[in-house]
């Protein structure tokens, strides 16, 4: 049960308790954070779930395949630290993990 921070796109920082094994995608779907739309449902192909992994926490997480890669770097919001949270895992060595939500192409 990682415990991670997360900044919305009002930027309002909170704190949520994740569960293992779940996405990062579905812990913020479907704990309130409405400016995740995760149009096609965590299969990779809309962006519409893109985040920034804050601070050294980008360097620690496995780096992104390449069907992630190509599609997050098309977007027109695109950072070094840009991930598809549906892409993300959640493990308990994720305890502290801060991330902010990133404004959505659509
Ligand atoms: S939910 Fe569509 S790419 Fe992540």
């Amino acid at each position: 049960m990682p415990k991670i921070q997360v900044t919305n796109l009002a930027g309002e920082v909170s704190n949520l308790d994740a569960t293992s094994g779940n996405t990062l995608m579905e812990e913020l779907r479907d704990n309130g954070y409405d400016d995740i739309e995760a149009v096609c449902g965590g299969v990779c192909s809309c962006a519409s779930c893109h985040v920034y992994i804050e601070g050294d926490w980008d360097k620690k997480l496995d780096p992104r395949g390449e069907d992630e890669h190509q599609l997050v770097t098309s977007t027109d919001y695109f950072k070094e630290n840009s991930r598809l949270s549906c892409q993300i895992t959640m493990t308990d060595e994720m305890e502290g993990m801060v991330v902010k939500i990133a404004t959505q192409d659509y």
